[in-house]
């Protein structure tokens, strides 16, 4: 398996592109099931879980291409209305084919995604939702056997807040007889990426990005050339870095909008930050970071996926600080490796009880989830000594280029080989 090996230490100086964004990449190429015209997507990210979606498109019939300035163009007439197994278990963002599949074809046959790393993470919400919308659903085999002659407008109280959730009954409320109104949705950014990107393929949905969303169904759906907006928790994550390590760096292609809240809490960890419309420059002057309490959850609040990356951030601290995990119940399996390199960390149920140290060394460390691996990074980047990555198949799913992006800046880091 490859590993990282970060020789910690230097600070971070310097400018870098934000990617397209992984979690609005997704729900488009999902949505793309629910046209048989040409749809063009740029600024991909190239990422593993990029890769696994398009194979489970291709799986069912999809044509995928690249042309020669990198936009991908995907066409699907589909004969086949399964995500297996074995796709599914690799990438739980395969759910949301359930929605598109059953709007477009009336059919869907997706296996049950279980628990992963991070929470037990069920998808019940997406699920009653459908029902409301007229599917029959059975669970046969451990697959989810769902079908629908045409789904039918309806109001739809989430019980709970839920992004993919939220995603998979937009997308099939577009082909659904009559009008959807769907309260207690999620409110992330990516939320309304997918609603501006459903409505340059025809649909009509309003009020994404707030508590209520209203989608009038249409008939059919068209091809559409769309741009994917950048990813905000990469720009969280590089931010991080360049606080923890003193550093001075700018990211470009970046909504400072989309990190309201993260941005509020770096700067009170001593960081100087100054936006543009499409860029964020930081400046960290003082030797240790300021501890800054956290408590995780649904947009516009503090996002999940940038716990893990805070938790090295307080760690490293002048003094004590309490983060509150909200969202997932089972999102603090970095600290304990975090602990092993020297941090000061107790969890008590979903309360991580921080004492800041001022240093901390390298040392052997495994991944566990995509953030989580971020996390060991940035304590690398700041750790005396050498720090190995291993697992890091779980940082190539959602960071693109990730030891490019940071050499650039001045990290020393390698990826090493099987
Ligand atoms: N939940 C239920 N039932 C459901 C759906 C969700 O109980 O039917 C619970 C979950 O178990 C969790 C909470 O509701 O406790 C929120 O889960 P949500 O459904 O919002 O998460 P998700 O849609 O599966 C997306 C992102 C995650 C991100 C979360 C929260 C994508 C592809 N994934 O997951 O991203 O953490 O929203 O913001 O958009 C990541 O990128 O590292 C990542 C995990």
């Amino acid at each position: 398996m490859e590993k990282l090996l970060i020789r910690g230490g230097n600070s971070l100086s310097g400018e870098i592109r934000c990617s397209g964004a992984k979690n609005a990449a997704l729900p488009m190429i999902a949505a793309t099931i629910l046209t048989e015209n040409e749809v063009t997507l740029k600024n991909l990210p190239f990422l593993q879980d990029i890769t696994t979606m398009f194979e489970l498109l291709g799986s069912m019939g999809s044509k995928i291409t690249l042309d020669e300035e990198m936009n991908f163009q995907i066409s699907s007439s589909l004969s086949d209305f399964e995500a297996r197994y074995e796709l599914v278990k690799t990438m739980r963002a395969s759910i949301l084919v359930l929605g598109p599949l059953l709007a477009k074809y009336g059919e869907a046959k997706i296996a049950l995604p279980g628990g992963c790393a991070i929470g037990s993470r069920p998808v019940n919400f997406h699920l009653e939702a459908l029902k409301q919308l007229g599917a029959e659903i059975e669970l046969v085999n451990g697959y989810i056997e769902a079908k629908a002659k045409r789904l039918v407008g309806a109001e739809i109280r989430f019980e709970g807040i839920t992004v993919t959730g939220t995603e998979n009954i937009m997308m099939a409320a577009c082909l659904a007889e009559g009008t959807t109104t769907l309260r207690n949705v999620a409110k992330e950014p990516e939320i309304e990426d997918l609603a501006n990107f459903l409505n340059s393929m025809g649909a009509n949905i309003q009020g994404a990005g707030t508590d209520e969303i209203i989608i009038q169904g249409v008939e059919s759906l068209g091809g559409t050339d769309f741009h994917i907006p950048s990813d905000r928790i990469e720009a969280g994550t590089y931010l991080v870095a360049g606080a923890l390590t003193g550093g001075n760096i700018k990211i470009n292609d970046i909504n400072p909008e989309k990190l309201k809240i993260v941005l509020e809490k770096i700067r009170l960890t001593g960081a100087d930050i100054k936006t543009t419309d499409n860029s964020i420059h930081l400046t960290m002057n003082i030797d240790r970071p300021r501890p800054v309490d956290i408590e995780t959850s649904p947009f516009p609040g503090f996002p999940t996926d940038m716990q893990a990356q805070f938790s090295v951030l307080n760690a490293l601290a002048d003094g004590k600080s309490i983060i509150k995990e909200n969202v997932f119940e089972n999102r603090f399996m970095h600290i304990l490796e975090l602990n092993r390199m020297g941090c000061d960390i107790s969890v008590s149920g979903n309360l991580a009880n921080i004492n800041g140290v001022s240093s901390i060394s390298g040392a052997p460390v495994m991944a566990t989830d995509l953030r989580a691996s971020a996390s060991l990074i940035l304590a690398g980047l700041c750790a005396s000594g050498e720090t190995i990555v291993d697992r890091i198949y779980h940082i190539d799913r959602g960071y693109e280029r990730i030891e490019e992006k940071l050499r650039y800046l001045g990290a020393e880091i390698t990826r090493l080989p099987n």
